[in-house]
């Protein structure tokens, strides 16, 4: 069964993938992923029409904090300070560095994924479940039934929502995590030795970050990016959707489920993380070229949380629907041939 399993390692990943990297920092509940932050309203709000600069702007000007309590003007000057300006190579890669230490040092199990709040998987798995659904029968012929679909999960950690989502919904799921341990636990719960239930279902096990990870053209229904796109730089965001697209099948879509900060954004100096606002996502959004063709926020996770949305997201422009004429054809007499 193994052999029908391959583990695809992108050359630009350091580690390989049987070989752990040195555990010294294991902290089962390390840090709350999820942390309510005083966020206060600093976010300029567009007038009236949303031109492009206009819409440009909104990012520039909302401001941060980190949790140190050191507030940032804007994004522009957050990120400046945190990866330096265009071409300054040197402190991105210490960004993403940094970023990747901190889960080196994080447990491998459902506990250290969601930093100590194992109890809100129930809650998050129904909730992207009901989503996931809606989607299907949305966008798929059948709810997607009569179609052998492929999903990708992306900053999948240790395989959580593939095991206990994605695996019952999609005839192929792949995995990319940069961390090679977490990548490991999940294949090992995955694809066991005796192989039978889930067997086979997850297929490829890419070992890469999602800034430097360019999908197969035209490979998936669905792709899933879930808790982990809060490490990547507003500029590198953009790219990866960019690629990302063309890894789309036709009528495919991406989920994108991430915490939101209420207005502006948080920055995490710790595990180098930023939580974004609605506001702010949406500016990127549209900077990717995606539509929000549905999104819906999770209930039912602890008060204390972060808000938490999912987004479904589509390359493919809304079709505009002339009601009038729709309803004019609908009244007409059918032709019988
Ligand atoms: C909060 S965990 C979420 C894991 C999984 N999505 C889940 O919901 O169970 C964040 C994950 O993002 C991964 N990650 C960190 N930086 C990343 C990057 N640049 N690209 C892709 N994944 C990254 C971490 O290794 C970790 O597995």
């Amino acid at each position: 069964m193994d052999a029908l399993v391959s583990i695809r390692v992108q050359p630009s990943c350091a580690r390989s993938l049987g070989v752990s990297p040195p555990q010294t920092r294991f902290e089962p509940s390390a840090k709350p992923l999820f942390r309510h932050f005083p966020l206060r309203s600093t976010a300029i709000r567009p007038a009236a029409a949303s031109t492009e600069k206009l819409r440009a702007s909104v990012i520039m000007e909302a401001g941060g904090f980190d949790y140190e309590g050191r507030k940032f003007k804007s994004a522009e000057e957050m990120w400046t300070e945190e990866i330096g300006k265009e071409g300054d190579v040197h402190k991105r890669k210490e960004w993403y560095r940094q970023g990747l230490g901190y889960w080196e040092g994080v447990e491998a199990t459902t506990n250290g994924v969601l930093g100590g709040y194992a109890h809100v998987n129930d809650a998050d798995i129904k909730g992207s479940e009901a989503f996931l659904k809606m989607l299907l029968a949305e966008c798929f012929p059948g709810g997607g039934r009569d179609r052998d679909l492929v999903a990708l999960d992306c900053g999948s950690g240790i395989g959580r929502v593939t095991k206990n989502l994605l695996i019952r919904f999609f005839s192929e799921v792949d995995l990319l995590e940069p961390v090679s341990r977490f990548l490991e636990a999940a294949r090992q719960s995955l694809v066991p030795e005796s192989g039978t239930a889930i067997e086979n279902k997850a297929t490829n096990f890419f070992c890469v970050p999602l800034q430097e990870f360019t999908p197969d053209v035209g490979r998936y229904d669905v792709i899933w990016i879930q808790w982990c796109i809060d490490h990547l730089a507003d500029d590198d965001f953009v790219s990866f959707f960019m690629r990302a697209k063309a890894g789309l099948k036709p009528g495919g879509l991406f989920v994108l489920k991430e915490n939101i900060a209420t207005s502006g954004f948080a920055l995490d100096e710790e595990d180098r993380s930023i939580t974004r606002s609605d506001t702010y996502f949406k500016e990127l959004f549209h900077r990717c070229g995606l539509h929000i063709f549905k999104s819906k926020d999770q209930r039912g996770l602890p008060e204390e949380l972060f808000a938490v949305k999912m987004y479904a997201l589509t390359p493919d422009a809304p079709k505009r629907v002339h009601n009038t004429r729709a309803k004019a054809q609908a009244n007409r007499p059918g032709i019988i041939k």
